[in-house]
């Protein structure tokens, strides 16, 4: 794929274009009308995803709490996206990893240049997603890192500033791993399937891990432009982390946008494209995108769990019956992936386009 090898445009930083008190948003991220936020985007607070309590997953050894099990049955059925707290992860591992982020991205431009990345893999220091050259670009820049399969991870490619990033970032991804396993069990048991079938499906023990900071600097005209623009997540499960004083994340309910209110010390979860896929759409991934602001900049870190890359995902057969029959055909995460680096961010047009097909 010769057009992953560079970027199609020289690159330039949200973050410098927003310290350089510009007024004006340039042309090249005002997003077309239908695409912009709205006022008619529902209040922070008004209506909110779901928030369970995992506690009583882990209270009694073995018996895990029915009423947990319900709740996050229905959050995966009705919304695709819920937020979790007495998760078992450490609040203030959870502030120090979003809180060196934030530290990362204030360094000196020169600091971070290092790390500059390629759409071959997107590892490192961005500023967009996809290649089409011309595209209008997304209010925000990243650090795109790999964590798993062990063969991917190369801590050199990892910030070595702050002097504490690359030990923090090892030491949450290896929790928040424990964290996905555990959701995908209890997904794998609502399912009807064993509680081990749903990883199994994907990987198993060899289930690939990528983290995301994602760095959205205060915008001139906010109301042009999106930090981030409609998606669905493109692996198994993604768990964000979102910044607690600054609102921003938007999903999709029918034709509106909910503005998630985070709750203190949460993680927002959601399911990605390849549950879609194994559970035949009984759980589906949901749209959703990043509203900026002029007052505050936003971080966020988006933790995604994924398939192995090279075993072919399909619909599970428990899940496939004479009235409702496989909706996706068999393909490898890793050709599935290729589409979105070409193309970027694209509402859910990627896993429509293979239902479609058929
Ligand atoms: C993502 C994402 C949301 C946010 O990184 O895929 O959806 O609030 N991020 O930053
Ligand atoms: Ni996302």
């Amino acid at each position: 794929m010769d057009c992953l090898k560079s970027w199609p445009e020289p690159i330039v930083r949200v973050q410098s274009l927003s310290d350089s008190g510009i007024q004006v948003l340039p042309e090249r991220y005002v997003k077309r009308p239908a695409d912009r936020p709205s006022s008619l985007d529902l209040p922070t607070g008004e209506i909110n995803i779901p928030v369970i309590d995992l506690q009583k997953l882990y209270s009694d050894d073995n018996s895990i709490g029915e009423t947990t099990l319900n709740l996050i049955s229905d959050a995966c059925r009705h919304w695709g996206f819920f937020q979790v707290v007495n998760h078992g992860v450490s609040h203030e591992l959870m502030t120090r990893t979003r809180e060196v982020w934030r530290a990362f991205f204030h360094l000196p431009i020169e600091d971070k240049q290092v790390y500059a990345n390629t759409p071959a893999t997107y590892e490192g220091y961005g500023s967009r997603l996809g290649v089409q050259k011309g595209a209008t670009l997304d209010w925000s820049d990243y650090f795109f890192l790999n964590y798993l399969p062990q063969s991917m991870r190369d801590q050199n490619k990892w910030p070595s500033l702050p002097p504490s990033c690359r030990k923090l970032v090892a030491e949450y991804n290896e929790e928040l791993v424990k964290l996905c396993g555990r959701l995908m069990k209890v997904f794998s048991i609502n399912l009807g399937l064993g509680e081990d079938n749903l990883q199994q499906a994907l990987g198993g023990e060899e289930m690939g891990a990528t983290l995301r900071a994602n760095f959205y600097p205060k915008c001139p005209q906010p109301d042009l432009t999106l930090g981030l623009s409609s998606h669905s997540d493109p692996g198994a499960v993604t768990l964000l982390l979102p910044d607690e004083n600054v609102s921003g994340l938007q999903v999709r309910r029918g034709h509106d946008w909910i503005t998630v209110k985070p709750v203190p010390n949460a993680f927002i979860v959601n399911i990605g494209d390849q549950i879609q896929v194994v559970s035949n759409a009984i759980y589906k991934s949901v749209e959703h995108r990043v509203i900026v602001n002029s007052m505050k900049e936003r971080v966020s870190i988006a933790f995604f769990y994924n398939p192995k890359d090279d075993i072919i995902i399909e619909p599970s057969k428990e899940l496939i019956t004479e009235d409702r029959p496989a909706l996706y055909p068999p393909m490898t995460y890793k050709e599935y992936r290729i589409q979105i680096r070409i193309k970027g961010p694209s509402g859910k047009s990627q896993i429509e386009s293979l239902t479609s097909q058929r």
